[in-house]
């Protein structure tokens, strides 16, 4: 006979060191990822985004466990697919986008994405260590969304000002064949 699984009961304040674990994965993976977007960067700017955000990246994993130790909690080993996922599109992108601007092009666009993932964790993070009263957790988590709404714009800036429009191939390059 199978022994029943004890199941723990959760409530926020595990959510909360959930999702502080999820982060802190999602930074490290980032922190092995950016190298590979700096690498295959062609546009010098793009590049650079890439470089400052990887440096950006290593401060907000110190942040996360500056949190860790104000909660005295261990950041326990827990793997977030969706990051992976992410890290892998990249990946395929590199493998399969031979122009160089249009796979800076997808590079910026991969880039978006994983701010707005961060993002979207991070305001979550903060209204729970909100209501949980864990106001210097709070501070923490804020530090680094702030981060990522900067990198998030700065890429965004970069597609919409010039890195796009130079991703556009002409009629006879194309395979796409819309009206
Ligand atoms: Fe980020």
């Amino acid at each position: 006979m199978i022994a029943a699984k004890k199941i723990t009961p959760m409530y926020l304040q595990d959510l909360l060191l959930v999702k502080l674990q999820s982060l802190n994965d999602v930074e490290s993976e980032l922190i092995k990822a950016l190298p590979r977007l700096v690498k295959h960067a062609t546009d010098n700017a793009l590049a650079e985004a890439f470089s400052l955000h990887l440096n950006e990246t290593k401060t907000q994993a110190e942040r996360l466990s500056e949190i860790f130790s104000l909660l005295d909690k261990k950041p326990a080993k827990l793997q977030v697919m969706a990051i992976r996922g992410m890290a892998e599109d990249v990946d395929w992108l590199i493998r399969n986008v031979s122009d160089l601007a249009a796979r800076d092009a997808a590079l910026v666009a991969a880039g978006c994405q994983v701010e707005q993932y961060e993002m979207a964790t991070y305001e979550t993070a903060i209204s729970w260590a909100e209501l949980l009263g864990f106001n210097d957790v709070r501070d923490l988590l804020q530090q680094n969304l702030v981060e990522e709404q900067e990198a998030l714009e700065k890429l965004r800036g970069l597609g919409e000002q010039g890195i796009y429009e130079s991703a556009i191939g002409d009629d006879t390059e194309t395979e796409f064949d819309g009206e």
